[in-house]
C-alpha cells in the first residue's frame, strides 16, 4: 500500500509508548506521566531512572535495591580502562564511549535479552558504569589516571569527584542531577529510535546503547550543546549578542540551541535549566555566558518566536556544565549517560512486543539499465 513520503519521519508514529510525552504546543514534558518539573523539585536521578525503566516510582525498599546495585556496579574491569588508553587523546569523547560501552558487552555477553534477571543487570550496568567511562576518558586523554568510584557518595556527587578527585560542594551535585534528570528521556528522538531499531533485531543491550551513543554525537542532535558554547564564546560579550543573531539569521544559519521538531514553545527543560544556572552562579559566582545567553534569546525572539522557534535543551546546559569546569566536548556524554535510563526504558517496553523495524522507501532510480563493460564507458 503506498504512503506519503514524510522526510525525517516528521508526525509518523513509529512506536506505542508509556514512557514519556510530550506536549509540543503547551512546553508539557512527563515521565511516565509525572512532570520533569516535579520530579526535578522532589525526585533524584537514581530514583528517575527507576521510574523510566520500570514503569512505577519505587517503594523505599526497592530505591535502595536498586541504589546499591547500581552503586556496586559502578567499577569498570581495569581491561577497559586499558582499551581506553589506547584510543588518541584528541579523539571525541563520544567515540570514546561507544567504543567502550560495545567494548562493554564483549564483558557480560547475556546474548538471551528474553531473561528478565539479566535484564536487570544489564540497566544496572550500563546506568552504573557510563558516568564511570566519562570521567575515565575525561582523566586518561590528560595523561591522568582515572579515578574510582566512591560508594559512600551519592550518583551526581560521585561523576563529580570522579572528574575532579574532590567532592564538590553540594549545590552543584544538586544542579547536576537536575540535569541529568531533564536529560533521561524525550520519546521518539533520533538516539532512541536508533537503539530500538537495534533492538528489534534482539540485539544485546551493550550494543543497543553503543548505537544510539552514534546517534546522539550528531549536531543537530546531542551534539548541539557543545556548539552553543562554542557560540556564545564567539560572540564575547552581551552587547554584541544582538548584531550576531541578526547576522546569522541574514546568512541563513541556524542559531544553536533554538528550535525543536516537537516543541513549538520554549522547551520546559531549558526553562528549567535557566533557572538552575541561576541557582549555580548565586552559589558560585556569575557566568559570562549566561549574560550572553539572554541576550541572544532576547535578540532571536525578536525573529524566531513568530515561527514557533525558542531556546531548547541544548541552550542553558552547557553554560552550566561549563561553570563547573567540564570540558565543552565532554558535554554530549553528559547528555549519554543520563539518557541512556530512556534508551533503556525503550529497550524493555519495545521487548514485551518487538517487531524488526523493516520500513518502506519509495525508489526514485531507473530500472533495466545495461552493464556496460569498463573500456566502453566514457
Ligand atoms: N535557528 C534559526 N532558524 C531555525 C532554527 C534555528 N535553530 N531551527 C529551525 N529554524 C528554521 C529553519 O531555518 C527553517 O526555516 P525556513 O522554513 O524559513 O527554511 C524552519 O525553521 C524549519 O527548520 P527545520 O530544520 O526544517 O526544522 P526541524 O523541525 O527539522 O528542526 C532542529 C529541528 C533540527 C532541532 C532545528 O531546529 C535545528 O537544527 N536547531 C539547531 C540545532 C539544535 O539546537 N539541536 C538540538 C535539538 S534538541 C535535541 O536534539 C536534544
Amino acid at each position: 500500500m503506498p504512503h506519503d513520503f514524510m522526510p525525517g519521519l516528521a508526525g509518523v508514529p513509529a512506536a506505542k509508548s508509556a514512557i514519556s510525552d510530550v506536549d509540543g504546543a503547551r512546553g508539557v514534558l512527563e515521565y511516565r506521566g509525572i512532570r520533569v518539573e516535579e520530579l526535578c523539585a522532589s525526585s533524584s536521578y537514581l530514583e528517575t531512572a527507576y521510574l523510566l525503566l520500570f514503569g512505577h516510582l519505587p517503594s523505599r525498599g526497592e530505591l535502595s535495591k536498586w541504589t546499591e546495585d547500581v552503586t556496586r556496579h559502578r567499577r569498570v574491569k581495569f581491561t577497559i580502562i586499558d582499551l581506553m588508553k589506547c584510543l588518541p587523546e584528541h579523539g571525541h569523547p563520544m567515540d570514546a564511549l561507544q567504543a567502550a560501552v560495545a567494548a562493554l558487552g564483549m564483558f557480560y555477553p547475556g546474548r538471551n535479552v528474553k531473561d528478565v534477571e539479566n535484564n536487570y543487570w544489564s540497566a544496572v550496568r550500563l546506568v552504573a558504569k557510563l558516568p564511570t567511562i566519562v570521567a575515565a576518558w575525561a582523566r586518561l586523554r590528560r595523561g591522568d589516571e582515572a579515578i574510582p568510584p566512591r560508594d559512600d557518595l551519592e550518583f551526581s556527587e560521585n561523576f563529580l569527584y570522579m572528574m575532579t578527585e574532590s567532592v564538590p560542594p553540594a549545590v552543584w551535585s544538586e544542579v547536576f542531577d537536575d540535569c541529568l534528570i531533564l536529560h533521561a528521556e524525550h520519546t521518539m528522538n533520533a538516539s532512541t529510535f536508533t537503539g530500538m531499531i537495534t533492538a528489534s533485531t534482539l540485539a544485546d543491550p551493550y550494543t543497543v546503547v553503543a548505537s544510539s551513543i552514534g546517534s546522539l554525537k550528531g549536531p543537530l542532535h546531542g551534539g548541539a550543546n557543545e556548539e552553543v558554547v562554542q557560540m556564545l564564546k564567539e560572540i564575547g560579550t552581551p552587547g554584541h549578542a544582538r548584531e550576531f543573531v541578526v547576522q546569522r539569521l541574514a546568512d541563513k544559519r541556524k542559531l544553536m540551541g533554538f528550535g525543536h521538531r516537537v516543541y513549538k514553545v520554549k522547551d520546559p527543560r531549558a526553562v528549567i535549566l535557566q533557572s538552575l544556572s541561576v541557582k549555580l552562579f548565586k552559589a558560585c559566582g556569575s557566568s559570562p555566558l549566561y549574560d550572553v545567553a539572554v541576550e541572544v534569546e532576547r535578540a532571536a525572539s525578536e525573529h524566531l518566536d513568530a515561527k514557533g522557534i525558542y531556546p531548547n535543551v541544548d541552550f542553558y546546559s552547557g553554560i552550566i556544565y561549563d561553570k563547573m569546569g567540564i570540558d565543552v566536548d565532554l558535554f554530549t556524554p553528559l547528555f549519554a549517560m543520563a539518557r541512556v535510563s530512556g534508551w533503556l526504558a525503550h529497550w524493555l517496553e519495545q521487548l514485551h512486543e518487538n517487531k524488526l523495524f523493516r520500513p518502506d522507501q519509495i525508489y526514485s532510480g531507473e530500472h533495466n539499465r545495461s552493464y556496460v563493460p569498463l573500456n566502453e564507458r566514457s
